[in-house]
């Protein structure tokens, strides 16, 4: 997730595209640079850091100019450099890139036999490359950026100049955002509506495989494969802080609704369905390590270490290794036993938590195998390991950890399918079918987020609790932990995290008619358990929130309220359950009036032991 943003018209442009950047900041923040035709050349800027760095360099090298482009950088392929900055330059041609190019290997080494250099380690500069050829070609510049994204599969939002068209910037899109602004004499274009709002407020969504010519002078739509789009653009009226938002109240329901998109990205050049195989390039770990590991170790803390119990159960179910997972903390707190035989897997969305840091440093000096599952690239927890799987859910600015969270579990599928394809414990079919489960997941989690408006009026009631049970068994356990913390650190109710099983032996003892509990119990094999546990509670005078599979005909009789959600691949379940309860989590917090983003006494990134 990076922010581009482009402006062509009349006024000097390099202080509207740093204004823009700075509205687009929140999409990425490890590098900048700016673009712009100066009636001669296309001259390029760029600073490794954030914005302010970007201003100093270019207080001492101006650019001016009345064409140009921006971009501000989340890295994914390459470390936060100078040289990995955008944009990227390849002959007359520059340009800024959102999104992630699945086939950049293959790409690569193509150009590369074609005597391509590349300066940079980014999937962006081959497509810089590859437009170049075609201008070379002969093609003006919309039909070399046509031909061009015609080689490239993945995702992308592209804002294009060209040194010998110096009129225009052409923009395309394909499953990044990109939005088109209208002034007079002047257009803009930008990732997010906010970054352009005080220029114009006359807007135009781009859709998936729409490519557009902005020029002073006029605006041309067609599809990627060169029809004609006619479509009109629209007045926003949003505030600049509800546009920052994407129109969402905080940043944590925005994220929750991204969550569909996240898990693509984080899937995207991994799943090979026709092989059922993940791509090993992408996955930090190689085809001998998952052969000759005796053990996973999961390491983590907070919401991390609960998709790290997710992975342990999918490291048993699916690839037959004994694993185990511990709360970063403990595992420096204690002399744990680790070495070369193990695979230690230590995940932060962060990268930078110091007791998640500490821990990996403690595992490695003892000699054991590890990487690093993380979403922020090149941060400290990475570099320490070595070897990396990076969730690419892009920056995540609510405290309260949700795309996070769910991309996180997509990484433990992919791992686990990995390391069990290499052991042989789980075979073609089975794979293939985990895998083509968790491809159609984000289509089945827009299913559970339309379900917005009942999860919010469940939420109301929940909001005067003191205290709440959240229960789960097996793969719902990990949910059931979550769900509690997602509450209890947005909201500040009381909440407890528990497995179902455990209810008996002690928890029982809080339950009455004022205590809510909350009970993930989709459909599989833990489910006739759960129902006891629950019924236990209801005899109680506890009040039953279920989320269960849609088409259960007998939870009607036993929970109070239910939310149901898609069936999926039961191993996948907690993709589905997890999402009600950070709806539930950020109404309750919402009706309750506290700072959902950020909460009292938390931090996003926590660099204390
Ligand atoms: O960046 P990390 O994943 O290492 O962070 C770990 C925890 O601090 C974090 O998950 C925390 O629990 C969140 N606030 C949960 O929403």
């Amino acid at each position: 997730m990076c922010g581009i943003v482009g402006y062509v018209g009349p006024q000097s442009c390099a202080d509207i595209l740093v204004d823009g950047l700075r509205r687009l900041e929140y999409r990425g923040y490890d590098s900048a640079g700016l673009a712009v035709y100066d009636g001669k050349k296309v001259d390029v800027v760029r600073a490794v850091g954030k914005l302010q760095n970007l201003v100093k360099a270019l207080k001492e090298h101006p650019l001016e100019g009345s064409l140009g482009i921006g971009h501000t950088r989340w890295a994914t392929h390459g470390r936060p450099t100078e040289v990995n900055a955008h944009p990227h330059v390849a002959g007359n041609i520059a340009l800024v890139h959102n999104g992630i190019i699945e086939n950049h290997i293959e790409l690569k080494r193509q150009l590369g036999e074609e005597g391509v250099k590349f300066v940079s380690d980014t999937d962006t500069e081959i497509v810089a490359h590859l437009i170049h050829r075609e201008t070379q070609g002969g093609h003006d510049l919309v039909t070399a950026v046509r031909r061009a994204l015609g080689f490239v599969h993945g995702a992308y939002a592209v804002a294009v100049i060209d040194q010998k068209q110096p009129d225009r910037i052409v923009v395309a899109k394909n499953a990044s955002p990109l939005v088109v602004g209208f002034g007079e004499g002047e257009m803009f274009c930008a990732s997010d509506i906010p970054a352009i709002l005080p220029y114009t407020k006359l807007m135009l969504p781009l859709e998936e495989g729409e490519i557009a010519v902005l020029s002073a002078t006029g605006f041309e739509l067609t599809t990627l494969d060169g029809k004609p789009v006619d479509r009109k653009p629209r007045v926003i009226t949003w505030n600049a802080s509800q546009a920052e938002k994407g129109g969402y109240k905080h940043f944590m329901l925005k994220e929750i609704h991204e969550q569909p998109r996240a898990i693509e990205d984080t899937l995207r050049g991994r799943v090979d369905l026709a092989a059922g195989d993940v791509v090993e390039s992408e996955i930090g770990v190689d085809a001998a390590t998952a052969q000759l590991i005796s053990r996973v170790y999961f390491i983590a803390c907070g919401t991390s270490h609960h998709a790290t119990l997710y992975g342990r159960f999918l490291m048993e179910s699916i690839a037959r290794v004994p694993a185990t997972t511990e709360l970063a903390s403990e595992f420096i707190g204690r002399e744990p036993v680790v070495g070369p035989n193990d695979l230690v897997v230590a995940v932060s969305q962060s990268g930078e938590t110091l007791d998640t840091l500490a821990a990996l440093k403690v595992a490695k000096e003892q000699g054991a195998r590890v990487l690093a599952i993380a979403n922020v690239i090149d941060s400290a927890i990475p570099r320490a390991a070595g070897s990396a799987f990076y969730t690419h859910a892009g920056p995540e600015i609510g405290v309260a950890s949700t795309k996070c969270f769910t991309t996180q579990l997509a990484a433990m599928v992919l791992l686990a399918v990995f390391i069990g394809r290499r052991r042989g414990s789980v075979d073609k079919d089975r794979a293939g079918a985990i895998l083509q489960a968790l491809v159609e997941l984000p289509h089945h989690m827009r299913t559970v987020l339309a379900l917005d408006d009942i999860i919010r009026d469940l939420a109301r009631p929940l909001s005067t609790a003191k205290s709440s049970l959240f229960l789960g068994r097996g793969v719902s356990y990990p949910v059931a932990a979550e769900g509690a913390l997602k509450l209890k650190e947005i909201s500040y109710i009381h909440a407890e995290g528990y497995a179902a099983g455990e209810m008996k032996h002690g928890p029982i003892a809080l339950i009455d008619a004022e205590m809510p509990v909350i009970a993930i119990m989709p459909d599989d094999k833990s489910y006739d358990k759960i129902a006891s546990n629950v019924q236990e509670a209801k005899a109680r005078e506890g009040r039953v929130l279920a989320i269960a599979t849609k088409g259960n005909a007998d939870i009607g009789g036993i929970a109070h309220n239910t939310i149901y959600v898609p069936r999926v691949d039961a191993t996948l379940s907690p993709f589905m359950t997890t999402l009600p309860l950070q709806l539930l989590s950020y109404y309750v917090a919402d009706f309750k009036g506290t700072d959902v983003d950020q909460p009292r006494n938390l931090a996003k990134t926590v660099t204390v032991e």
